[in-house]
């Protein structure tokens, strides 16, 4: 299985990207490909609303940036996790752009699932800013949840959240 990683972590080795690393230990070790964008390295704008893609050119963005690098990877993935610091309880800006571009693209019909990894500095911040956004995701598009991930406070870099993320990479089956 193809799978692509939207990491929107600006902490290169951040708590997000060690359980990114461990993931794709797992992932790969089970016989998937992975690939791993960090966003928040990426210049990619906010959409600009001109509904060119819906109108003029059918999936075709106007905006010749970053994103031009990322929709070929999203439409050839069987498999998507969106990997993220919590910011003020919800996903930093640099993934979120990512995800409101897809916009030109639509519904990725080649993904068959998706995955949520969190890290934040408290518990209990993964409520509907990013849980019920995350799952309304999942609904629009029409892919399995494979399963949401989180490591708050003292989990951040934990051998036991290394070894949970691990393990699910290990899972996941085609
Ligand atoms: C701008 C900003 C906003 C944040 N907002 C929250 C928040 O709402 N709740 C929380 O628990 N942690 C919050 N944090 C803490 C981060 O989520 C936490 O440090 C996380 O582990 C960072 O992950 P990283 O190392 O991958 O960047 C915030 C941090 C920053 C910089």
């Amino acid at each position: 299985m193809k799978i692509l990683v939207l990491n929107g972590s600006p902490h290169k080795d951040g708590a997000t990207a060690d359980m990114v690393q461990a993931f794709i230990k797992g992932a790969e070790e089970a016989g998937h490909t992975v690939s791993v964008f960090r966003t928040a390295f990426m210049n990619v704008h906010g959409c600009l609303a001109c509904e060119y893609c819906r109108t003029q050119e059918k999936g075709i963005c106007v905006q010749k940036d970053d994103m031009q690098d990322i929709y070929p990877a999203v439409l050839s993935s069987d498999m998507i996790v969106f990997a993220s610091p919590v910011y003020y309880f919800t996903l930093s800006s640099q993934l979120h752009a990512v995800i409101q571009r897809t916009y030109s693209i639509d519904i990725p019909a080649n993904v068959r699932q998706t995955a949520l990894i969190l890290s934040s500095g408290s518990p209990f911040v993964y409520g509907p800013a990013i849980e019920a956004y995350y799952q309304s995701i999942v609904e629009y598009w029409g892919v399995r949840n494979a399963g949401i991930f989180t490591a708050n406070g003292k989990q951040n870099k934990s051998e036991a959240k290394r070894q949970e993320l691990y393990e699910f990479g290990r899972s996941l089956k085609d």
